[in-house]
């Protein structure tokens, strides 16, 4: 029997998973680490964090699981996407990596803009300068800590610092690199055009691989810390969310995926770059050779409920301590007793600005429709409806591109809650159905892994044979009609506030 590792460095930790070759979890482990805000709408994170947690939770999962580190016959890494890890001559990290939800760089996507030009880098990169990607997160390093700059040696995604620390090699994979806004993405290679323009040198980036090919190997001081077999191949994996498609089995056209993990993602295969022309969804690289994939993002989705725990459910928490249950499980009860609409209170997921379909770091969030009958439940609802209507604004923009939408698959720590899944059901007017595994990203990378290292043929057999459908819930009618009204409320607030949301940052900087 073939085992794979499936490591995600996710934004509140890494989740590292073994799996059977029938895709069968046999041991898990997750280690928490802390994001930094030094300022509003800044988020900064300490890789040396990310590689902590990796190691340990390596170790833990293969103590857990009783088999030799020999059988583990590939290692896939998966990662939030975008951040940017500095490091310098010694291979040193610079600073806090600047990671995705980062919003301070909206000088600088105005700057690439016009070094560039705005038709030619949605040619090139397929999509238009975001503060969310790596490009203007460099450009910010750039613009304001010259003396940092000057010493970047070379520039890594998250998960790929991981595999500098495994392996020794800086590598890179197409999923993930599209994500930096310096590739050519319909050729999948780095656009020499993009860097010369922008002044990065390419020997900053790492070499950039398929997803399913061999980068390296784990070497020795790795396997020592992590309990690894040194020589383990690692491939390419993927960013988090061509991971999750992957491992939620979005490798074929119709079947696209709504992921509600810290940020909100809706997901669609495409065999060919597919460019929204206003730019609202990312054209990026599939996991899957040759294919590239369409996926609308809200920045604060399991985010505004972690929020709202953290700040607001003090009890619920320390209820759920004492029971030995999920605080968000109590919250789920909570919201269930609530009427679909919240009686009118809208929420706005505008927490760290907001991507799809807005593009607009300057967003906030927004209560809305506040009354005296309100009370906590109804925050706690109205946070997840607001959620997913933003992921609604997704799926239209999908849906009018031509894609064809005929299941929903729900996955991300959201996609656990029925509560929360039957909501995504009646809003979008949809089946969302579950798979038999609940690990997307870990499961997606170990499954590239195996395509690496020859346990599968493709990508698209692999998810074959593993992945099955679970569960089916139905839209209700009525509830599709009731929700209509309060999304079509929910689209024009961002309207009526956008001005105030410009005038309010003017304030506060
Ligand atoms: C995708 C994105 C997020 C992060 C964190 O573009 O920014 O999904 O990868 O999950």
């Amino acid at each position: 029997m073939a085992y794979l590792l499936g490591v995600d460095i996710g934004t509140s930790g890494t989740k590292t998973v073994l799996f059977d070759e029938a895709g069968n979890t046999i041991a898990s482990a997750l280690e928490e680490y802390p994001l930094y805000q030094p300022n509003v709408g800044w988020a900064e994170q300490d890789p040396e964090d990310w590689w902590r947690a990796t190691y340990k939770s390596i170790n833990q999962v293969i103590a857990k699981s009783g088999i030799d580190a020999s059988e583990i016959k590939g290692v896939g890494l998966s990662g939030q996407m975008h951040g940017a890890v500095l490091l310098d001559k010694d291979s040193n990290v610079l600073r806090r990596a600047i990671i995705w939800c980062d919003q301070r760089s909206y000088l600088e996507c105005e700057q690439i803009t016009s070094m560039i030009g705005k038709e030619r880098l949605i040619e090139i990169t397929a999509n238009p300068a975001l503060t969310g990607f790596t490009a203007s997160k460099i450009l910010w390093v750039k613009n304001n800590e010259p003396e940092i700059f000057e010493k970047v040696k070379k520039i890594l995604l998250p998960k790929d610092y991981i595999r500098f620390r495994l392996t020794g090699e800086f590598a890179t994979e197409v999923s993930d690199a599209s994500g930096m806004q310096l590739m050519d993405i319909p050729n999948r290679k780095w656009s020499d055009e993009v860097l010369e323009k922008l002044e990065i040198d390419k020997s900053m980036l790492g070499t950039l691989y398929e997803s399913y090919e061999i980068t390296g190997k784990v070497h020795k001081e790795a396997a020592e810390l992590t309990g690894l077999k040194e020589g383990t191949p690692v491939v390419g994996g993927g960013g988090d969310q061509a991971a999750g498609a992957v491992g939620n089995g979005i490798v074929r056209p119709g079947v696209i995926s709504s992921t509600i993990g810290t940020s909100g993602v809706v997901f669609a295969f495409s065999d060919s770059v597919t460019i929204d022309p206003l730019g609202r969804v990312h054209t990026f690289c599939h996991a899957v050779p040759n294919t590239w994939h369409v996926m609308g993002v809200t920045q604060g989705a399991g985010l505004s409920l972690k929020w709202f725990r953290d700040n607001f459910c003090i009890e619920e928490k320390r209820t759920a301590e004492l029971m030995d249950t999920d605080p968000y499980i109590l919250m789920d009860q909570e919201a269930e007793n609530v009427e679909p609409g919240c009686s009118g209170l809208i929420y706005l997921p505008y927490l760290m600005g907001e991507r799809t379909p807005h593009l607009d770091p300057r967003a906030k969030g927004v209560f809305f429709g506040l009354s005296a009958k309100h009370e906590k439940p109804h925050f706690i609802r109205s946070v997840m409806e607001g959620v997913v209507y933003s992921l609604r604004d997704c799926l239209e923009i999908i849906k009018g591109m031509g894609i064809d939408v005929s299941q929903v698959r729900a996955s991300g720590g959201g996609g656990k809650s029925k509560l929360w899944r039957q909501m995504q059901a009646d809003v979008f007017g949809t089946d969302i159905v579950t798979i038999s595994s609940s690990e997307g990203p870990a499961l997606g990378v170990a499954l590239l892994a195996g395509v690496g290292t020859g346990v599968y043929s493709s990508v698209p057999e692999a998810c074959d044979a593993v992945i099955k459908v679970k569960t089916v819930q139905n839209a209700n009618k009525d509830l599709y009609d009731k929700y209509n009204k309060y999304y079509n409320m929910y689209k024009r607030l961002y309207n009526s506030l956008k001005k105030d949301f410009y005038d309010l940052a003017d304030i506060i900087e």
